[in-house]
């Protein structure tokens, strides 16, 4: 048995030293005689402007079986032998080998260069020197150094000395050790498969050249950039009320409520328990006029029931995962004994995402796709079994064992769900967010970090893995704030709500039968914490949904790490407690218990000035909020303080400029409707703020939105 096959929960107990040099030599051994098999490799077009990039296959052979890959966007087209020079470079040339006979890759690193990526990670920014197995696991409670979370990435970018980049994609959806203690290993279980190599100037490339590959994240409806509230669970419908008012009153501000899985009735999906919620409709309207979205919760395993019109129309089209045998397979999540669809059938995915109409028409704006690694309750591993059968319509490579779809689950539940919103609601975007996920999973829904814990060491991680995803192709993700297991206490709230409300995707959230974790929860100080830590993001909703439709363009991330301003800085390679969002400001945070040192030095951010601002009255008092730094030469596009994100049209602007030592700033703004597929056909505006001579002026640079224009107001900041 080796890693890619064991639960990640048994890796700890080292092997006896005589055993595991026997291993080694036996590892050795195999992939020495396995090496023989030559490599081919071939070039790719260019994935983005700048780049180059390649495929390798174990041999000739393996390239001509190989199965579709799972995360790409569309199917490679190579176009000629490797770049020129690329075979005199080990670090860009993977060497093939099987270990305990399994495929595995491996390419050197240089010195000096820096690893990222392998998306949600538990620990730091920089990946040398650990060890991820990407196997979707629901893992509660996760720990520091937890091997496997709930998606799978098999993705590294490796930033060199000189800040030049590459990485690498290991194309196998298969339980995939990602081992980065000595250059870059991947090994996995299942057949050979492809590793692609892209190579570019910057880190900002090769993560724009991953998007080019496995696609960029759609568009969201500017609502999802606002904060959302959600516990485990809100219930009956007057606490809703209760909930919504509380922001209201005391003006928090706060786009969506979100449901978890007590609306339902007996926990059956596409429910609701009218006992709770006998007027959802209703309550729907209600939140609506209040300016609140809401979001619902939608888990893969549907009841076993006769009856139950999820499962009889499920169970007619034949949509379940079998058992080897050929029988429905059958596991207990929460509802007790359930069948879970088989998304990697076309006409089931088309099945449930028809599921959503009526269930949209309750007033839902959005959904939550949970439990879909598939969690499965009382089995090993907390998932079906590894033989379990799908039968994958031929483009997904056609009938193949859980093994192989484990890892790609829940992003097939999440494009079923997307897909089906859109086509039930056409004028408007989808939202959706998913727990388990893969490589290229952001072409159809957010996500959140899962069930982490109120404690600091969480805190800190959490910027990490935000800023890992960012550099694995997905940019809309966050954790839970306030953290889902454990109490916590006042001054851990009031510092998560501080810096989740600067994350891309800001959602508190908590578990069942834990404290109450609204803004409010812990007495009136905190409570003023977070009043201006979302009165920030308000402030900041015309940069984020800037930011966000780069995303959608490039696949750059919304939250940066710090080295994205001087890539060639190895001061800034390893720094996760202050990041970057977008190019212009910077979030330096306070994740350890206790008030901020105040000789503790800046992000040695070597390159401009960056001038410490304020967005609202008291922020930059507050101790625990992030401290806001702008970009020298950067013009920020403010909006006004909303409660909620279209609750006025974007006609004030202020614009905060840091001008550089020639006195000028720029910065860019885009606008649209908010919502709805107009954005494609021109019914946008990119607008370019340029700052000079104490005089800023904006010109439209791109679209044709008739909306009218906004009054600005200029602020310099930074004594030039
Ligand atoms: C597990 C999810 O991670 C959590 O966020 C949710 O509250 C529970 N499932 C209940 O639905």
């Amino acid at each position: 048995m080796s890693l890619v096959d064991r639960p990640c929960r048994d890796l700890q107990p080292a092997l006896p030293p005589a055993l595991a040099v026997t291993l080694f030599c036996l590892g050795l051994l195999l992939a020495a005689g396995a090496a023989r098999a030559e490599p081919v490799g071939q070039s790719l077009p260019a994935p983005v402007p700048g780049t180059t990039a390649a495929v390798y296959h174990a041999s000739a052979a393996a390239r001509d079986e190989a199965p579709p890959s799972l995360c790409l966007q569309a199917p490679l087209r190579p176009d000629g032998p490797p770049p020129p020079g690329w075979s005199a470079t080990p670090s860009l040339v993977p060497a093939f080998s099987r270990v305990q006979g399994r495929p595995a890759v491996f390419l050197p690193i240089a010195d000096g260069t820096d690893l990222y990526g392998t998306g949600e990670v538990a620990g730091g920014l920089r990946r040398n020197r650990t060890r991820t197995v990407a196997w979707n696991t629901d893992a509660y409670g996760w720990q520091r150094g937890e091997l496997s979370l709930y998606q799978s990435h098999p993705w590294v970018l490796a930033v060199r000395r000189d800040g030049t980049a590459y990485g690498v994609i290991a194309d196998t959806p298969e339980r995939c050790l990602i081992d980065l203690n000595q250059g870059i290993r991947f090994e996995a279980a299942g057949p050979e498969f492809a590793v692609i190599v892209v190579e570019g100037p910057t880190p900002q490339h090769v993560v724009r050249a991953l998007g080019a590959l496995t696609g960029t994240m759609p568009l969201p409806p500017r609502w999802a950039l606002g904060y959302h509230q959600c516990r485990y669970s809100y219930t009956p419908d007057d606490r809703v009320r209760e909930i919504a008012e509380g922001f209201r009153k005391r003006a928090i501000p706060c786009d969506v409520i979100w449901l978890d899985i007590d609306y339902m009735d007996g926990f059956r999906c596409f429910t609701v328990d009218t006992n709770a919620f006998p007027d959802l409709r209703g309550l729907d309207g209600e939140l609506q006029a209040q300016g609140f979205r809401t979001v619902a919760i939608i888990d893969p395993g549907i009841k076993l029931e006769d009856g139950y019109h999820v499962f009889d129309s499920g169970a007619a089209l034949d949509a379940w995962v079998q058992t080897p045998r050929g029988k429905p397979y059958e596991g207990a999540v929460w509802p007790g004994n359930c069948v879970f669809p088989d998304f990697t059938i076309d006409r089931v995915r088309a099945w449930w995402g028809g599921l959503y109409g009526q269930f949209l028409s309750l007033g839902i704006d959005g959904i939550w796709n949970d439990m879909n690694e598939p969690a499965v309750f009382n089995v090993d591993g907390h998932t079906m079994p590894a033989t379990n059968v799908h039968r994958a319509d031929p483009d997904l490579g056609g009938t193949g064992t859980h093994a192989r779809f484990h890892n790609v689950y829940g992003m097939l539940m999440s494009q079923a769900t997307y897909e089906g919103v859109a086509a039930a609601r056409p004028q408007q975007r989808p939202f959706v967010l998913t727990r388990a996920s893969h490589l290229g999973g952001q072409r159809w829904a957010a996500t959140w970090t899962g069930d982490n814990t109120a404690s600091w060491d969480h805190l800190d991680m959490s910027l990490a893995m935000v800023l890992n995803l960012g550099l694995s192709g997905q940019p809309l993700s966050g954790p839970d704030i306030g953290g889902f297991v454990g109490a916590g206490d006042g001054p851990l709230f009031a510092r998560w709500m501080g810096v989740g409300a600067l994350l891309p995707f800001a959602r508190g959230h908590t578990g069942k039968g834990n404290i109450d974790k609204e803004p409010w929860s812990f007495g009136r100080e905190v409570e003023n914490t977070c009043r201006l830590a979302l009165q920030r993001r308000s402030r900041l909703l015309p940069y984020l949904y800037t930011l966000a439709r780069e995303a959608s363009l490039t696949g750059l991330p919304i939250a940066r790490p710090l080295f994205f301003a001087d890539p060639a800085d190895p001061a800034l390679r390893d720094m996760d407690d202050a990041f970057l969002l977008g190019d212009d400001l910077l979030v330096v945070a306070n994740v350890k218990p206790g008030p901020r040192d105040p000789a503790a030095p800046l992000p040695p951010l070597s390159r401009g000035a960056w001038t410490e601002i304020s967005l609202v009255d008291g922020d930059q008092a507050d101790p625990d909020l992030p401290r806001l730094f702008l970009r020298e030469g950067a013009a920020l596009p403010l909006g006004p303080l909303v409660q909620w994100s279209d609750e006025k049209p974007l006609d004030e602007i202020e614009l905060l400029v840091n001008p550089d030592a020639a006195g000028r700033a720029v910065g860019s703004l885009y606008e649209d409707a908010g919502d709805g597929p107009g954005y494609r056909d021109q019914a946008c505006r990119l607008t370019r703020f340029t700052y000079e001579a104490g005089k800023s002026t904006a010109v439209v640079v791109e679209g044709e939105w008739p909306a009218g224009d906004w009054r600005v107001t200029t602020r310099a900041v930074g004594g030039r």
